[in-house]
């Protein structure tokens, strides 16, 4: 059946290992993130037989369902209400807020367990954490008074919200927040957590600062590229997940819609180039199942817009014909919702 996504285990596998290889000569562990391809479990089964030495996911449900023997990471700041599901299916948290913290302390006394945590700082990319300004010393205390809760180390999210790319100026920020914690308390954090697919140029050009030494990995195991300049890292696969459709209809008919213009299947008012006539195909995939923008078209092929159910491409070279099937490689976002889509087959290569 199409539309169905092509999955390439190896090809993942080798991402991971380069990734994790590359880090790990470095000193910096490797959270692999399972979370863009809803945690399936041969993909995870990938991670579990690699060399990472956590398995990350924000969807909390994922963690429950999946299995591994890597401790298991819930990356996304939990919900006071989720304090429970987190202290009973992971290892490790990352957290912002001393209430849940709080919580997770005390529903892990009942279940005699002791929860790592890691504590965010927001760097200024504005996103989760204890804003770097506000550091204070009270907090790790109060942490550090309850008998349930492990402070593993601390961390920080950059180039998500805020777009900022990691520098040796921005880390600056949690070294000074390291060495205030442990030379205040006498300990030693386990764990500094530096960031994710936007930190790997930093490990490239081996200029990431000394004591950070993990980093929480996704996009540049699964589409070989990182995130802070986007930019391709070499030797890496890019096409790990891809995506076929079906040729539904292909005609020639002109690049300019005919009649009064309004709005189009979504309510936006849309802008159209007229190039004349065109070899138009329609394909079977919508914006139900991805936006089209997080699609790469094969050469010779243009997208030209969608509506739900619908892919509508220009083809500008190759002979096609209705049946054939046109495969997408994919950006981010694009593997992120079709692998969520009950409509889009996975097939396992
Ligand atoms: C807190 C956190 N760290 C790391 C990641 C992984 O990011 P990336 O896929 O860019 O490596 C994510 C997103 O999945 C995240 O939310």
């Amino acid at each position: 059946m199409y539309p169905r996504v092509m999955i390439d285990s190896k090809k993942y596998a080798f991402n991971v290992s380069y990734i994790t290889d590359l880090c790990h000569k470095q000193g910096i562990s490797v959270m692999g993130v399972s979370k863009v391809y809803c945690a399936d479990q041969i993909l995870v089964s990938v991670l579990d037989q690699s060399q990472v030495d956590f398995i990350a996911d924000s969807k909390l449900e994922n963690l429950m369902h999946m299995k591994t023997t890597k401790p298991k990471v819930y990356l996304r700041i939990p919900a006071l209400s989720e304090a429970s599901l987190v202290a009973k299916f992971t290892d490790m948290s990352l957290n912002s807020e001393l209430e849940v913290i709080q919580k997770i302390n005390e529903v892990s006394e009942k279940m005699k367990k002791r929860h790592k945590i890691v504590l965010m700082y927001d760097l200024g990319d504005l996103r989760e954490g204890i804003y770097y300004k506000d550091f204070s010393l009270d907090v790790i205390k109060e942490i550090l008074a309850l008998d349930h809760i492990e402070l593993y180390g601390i961390g920080t999210n950059l180039t998500c919200y805020g777009s900022v790319i990691p520098s040796v100026e921005t880390y600056q920020k949690l070294k000074h927040i390291k060495d205030e914690i442990e030379s205040h308390f006498r300990i030693n954090l386990h764990m500094i957590s530096g960031g994710n697919s936007s930190s790997i140029p930093m490990v490239l050009e081996k200029n990431m600062p000394k004591f950070i030494n993990n980093l929480r990995i996704g996009e540049a195991m699964i589409v070989g590229r990182e995130t802070a300049y986007q930019n391709r890292i070499d030797h890496l696969y890019e096409d790990v997940i891809t995506l076929e459709t079906e040729i539904l209809e292909i005609k020639d008919k002109p690049s300019y819609p005919e009649g009064e213009l309004g709005f189009d299947a979504f309510g936006q008012v849309q802008t159209y180039k007229d190039i004349g006539m065109i070899k138009r195909a329609i394909l079977s995939i919508g914006r139900q199942d991805v936006k089209h923008d997080d699609l790469i078209p094969p050469k010779g092929v243009d997208i030209i817009g969608s509506s739900s159910d619908h892919l509508i491409v220009h083809i500008k070279e190759g002979q096609y014909k209705i049946g054939d099937i046109i495969s997408f490689k994919l950006k981010y976002g694009g593997i992120l919702s079709l692998m969520t889509s009950p409509y889009v087959e996975k097939i396992y290569v």
